[in-house]
């Protein structure tokens, strides 16, 4: 038998995937699943975005493309910051990949060393660990379960991890699986201090557009201009415009670092599908009426899920500022229910009432259970009654 590499052995599957392939399973005895693990929009891809993609085929492009992404494609993600953020990317700083996990992917590639260290926030996006454990480097967690500041996002949390093997430091904001947003004051004051020290600070804004607050994002390139160097924006196209199977990701980043991951995605990948980069074009330029409907539906599902979730007690949440996930404390009905752990309590909650939720532990969090409304509401209402009625036997 083939032995694996040490770098893939010491890697675990993605728990998030996993659930994809039970669900599917479980579909394919007939059982008619609600499903609350999904990590994508619910929603279609908007008709203007396929049709881009129809005609990229019907004009031929369907070959090979430049490395790190059509120039018009660049062209539009440099005028989504020059308009969102008033900061305008150079096009070589700009790499299109399949997917910002393959952007991540690459971006860490191109600066850990073994032994290097990388903040990232606990709870954490399942790929995080993995892929710094992937690069030899280890993974070193600012911990957002302060009991009474729920989730909140601080500057502090990872300042105070700072030491001589921190290489980079991950922000994702808003967060997946907690739907917080880091405030730019705290943002701010994070560039400031690692930039200072020769640190990456790398800014997962994938859930950027999908927020509900009347503040306006921050816009990190700009916070600290003289750290831009050191500041590296990794995107998607996925949740925004729901465009999870299309693979289109990007990061804006130094000129150097633009340089060295193109290298690794021309060995790896070659280059994102040319059809979907003509599509992602028609995402970033045609208007966002559509993006704007998403979000307030989601908003509306927000609302009714903390008003169901307020009604059964005893649940702990911060309400989520962004993204499509209430991440919740179930520790009381753990132990109500005399069970091991939040995996327990998932598979239980999955036996009984054919309910997919995502255990806590996946991120890092244990005793808590992430519930993702990026599902219709009839499931919502259904769910939730099904849910109530389960936390609530044998109070
Ligand atoms: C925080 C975060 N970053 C990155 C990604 C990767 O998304 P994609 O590879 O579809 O762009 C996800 C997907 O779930 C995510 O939740």
């Amino acid at each position: 038998m083939v032995k694996l590499s040490e770098r893939v052995q010491s890697m675990t599957s993605s728990p998030t995937l996993k659930l994809v392939q039970i669900k599917n399973q479980l579909q394919a005895q007939g059982k008619v699943i609600l499903d609350f693990g999904a990590g994508e929009p619910d929603f279609p891809t908007t008709d203007n975005i396929k049709k881009a993609g129809i005609a990229a085929i019907k004009k031929n492009f369907t070959k090979y493309t430049t490395t790190s992404g059509i120039a018009e494609l660049k062209k539009a993600v440099q005028k989504v910051y020059e308009r969102e953020q008033g900061f305008t990317a150079a096009e070589m700083q700009i790499v299109v990949s399949p997917g910002s996990k393959y952007s991540l992917f690459l971006l860490l590639q191109a600066v850990i060393d073994p032994g290097d260290e990388v903040i990232i926030p606990r709870p954490y996006w399942v790929s995080y660990p993995e892929m710094v454990k992937f690069c030899g480097g280890r993974a070193v967690y600012a911990d957002h379960l302060q009991p009474g500041r729920l989730f909140e996002l601080t500057a502090a949390s990872y300042i105070s991890l700072c030491s001589a093997r921190t290489k980079a430091v991950i922000v994702n904001s808003p967060s997946n699986p907690t739907g917080k947003i880091m405030g730019g004051g705290d943002l701010r004051q994070l560039i400031d201090f690692f930039y200072k020290k020769n640190i990456l600070v790398i800014i997962d804004d994938c859930y950027r557009k999908i927020i509900y607050t009347d503040q306006a994002y921050p816009s990190p390139m700009n916070l600290v201009p003289a750290a831009r160097e050191m500041v590296a924006v990794v995107s998607s196209l996925s949740k925004t415009f729901a465009m999870t199977g299309w693979r289109i990701g990007y990061s804006i980043v130094s000129e150097a670092l633009a340089a060295a991951m193109t290298k690794i995605q021309e060995h790896s990948t070659s280059n994102a599908c040319s059809i979907s980069q003509k599509a992602a074009v028609e995402a970033l330029s045609g208007d966002e009426d559509a993006v704007r409907e998403m979000v307030a539906e989601y908003r509306r599902r927000r609302d009714y899920f903390a008003g169901r979730v307020d009604e059964i007690g005893h649940i702990t949440y911060a309400l989520p500022d962004g993204a499509f996930y209430f991440f919740a404390d179930f520790s009381y009905d753990i132990a109500h229910k005399k069970f091991k752990d939040d995996n327990q309590l998932a598979m239980d909650i999955l036996e009984k009432l054919n309910i997919i939720l995502v255990p806590g532990s996946a991120f890092g969090a244990a005793n808590h259970l992430r519930i993702s409304y990026a599902t219709s509401m009839k499931d919502i209402r259904s769910g939730l009654d099904k849910l109530s009625t389960y936390l609530r036997e044998g109070k």
